[in-house]
């Protein structure tokens, strides 16, 4: 199963694709700063607006402890070091992304506060009680066993930290259709409910704080594009299938069969 999800999203270059379209747009390449990268490193529903609600969701100090799983090419861990002042570890399945999230944040002159490793989600290679929060962005979406995804977050987490899950759930009848930005086959897509979720964190001893559904956002989001782009996109990441992956998550948030929703849990 790992090695599908890893196939789906690895892909050699994507820095020198990054790069080349900064270049293009005029960009000092020896002078970046983290925001110029958003359209291609926040991998999520709604772009950098999904690491504002996951920020905004987190209640920290500075100097806390934050651990982002599947932290993608890092675009989230980096905002929320910024934003919030805490540093942040990120894992993730990919080495392609690990690798890329690590030279983006020394380009970006962030390597004190972020860092990034290979691991797995239902295996977190940290110890118990290490973080003062856990942040995760449409990532459980690949995970089929949501009690062992939970059960490790509420092991690494400290007693009253903060968990904030924001993942695309189910919120409707109907099937899905192939390639997801997720996943290229049903195979390795785990799309669950909320109330799935709930379960399984509730199992693992976490109390549910609050629910926001963004399905509105996320309709805004696919269907009213920015009059001006952005220099880097999501293509950039993926690569050639990106735009079909975008369409059929499109049809299946117009449709009502899925949405992104924030949970958010104190361990
Ligand atoms: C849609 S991307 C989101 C990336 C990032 N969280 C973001 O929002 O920009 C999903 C990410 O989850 C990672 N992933 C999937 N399954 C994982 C697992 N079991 N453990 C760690 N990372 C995983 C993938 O490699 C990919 O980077």
């Amino acid at each position: 199963m790992a090695s599908s999800v890893i196939e789906h999203y690895g892909n050699d270059g994507i820095v020198s694709r990054i790069i080349s379209a900064l270049e293009e747009a005029d960009f000092d390449i020896n002078n970046l700063q983290p925001d110029v990268f958003a359209g291609a490193d926040e991998f999520h529903i709604g772009g950098r607006k999904g690491s504002e609600f996951v920020a905004s969701a987190l209640n920290m100090q500075s100097g806390h402890h934050v651990l982002d799983l599947g932290s993608g090419i890092g675009g989230p861990a980096r905002y929320i070091a910024n934003t919030l002042d805490v540093t942040v570890e990120g894992i993730d399945l990919t080495p392609e992304f690990v690798e890329a999230a690590i030279e983006i944040t020394e380009m970006v002159g962030m390597t004190e506060r972020v860092s990034f490793q290979v691991g797995s989600a239902t295996s977190i290679p940290f110890d118990d009680d290490t973080f003062d929060a856990t942040t995760m962005l449409h990532v459980g979406m690949n995970i089929s066993d949501k009690e062992l995804l939970f059960s490790e977050m509420a092991r690494v987490t400290k007693p009253n930290g903060s968990i904030v899950v924001y993942d695309v759930m189910r919120t409707g009848e109907g099937g899905l259709v192939f390639p997801m930005p997720w996943s290229s086959t049903p195979e390795y897509s785990f799309v669950d409910t909320k109330d799935a979720y709930v379960k399984a964190a509730e199992n693992a001893g976490l109390e549910l704080l609050t629910v926001d559904d963004h399905t509105e956002m996320a309709v805004s989001f696919f269907n009213n594009p920015p009059s001006e782009p952005p220099p880097v996109n999501l293509g950039h990441l993926m690569g050639t299938g990106m735009p079909e992956m975008f369409a059929n998550a499109q049809n299946a948030i117009n449709s009502g069969t899925i949405g992104p929703i924030l949970l958010r849990f104190a361990n």
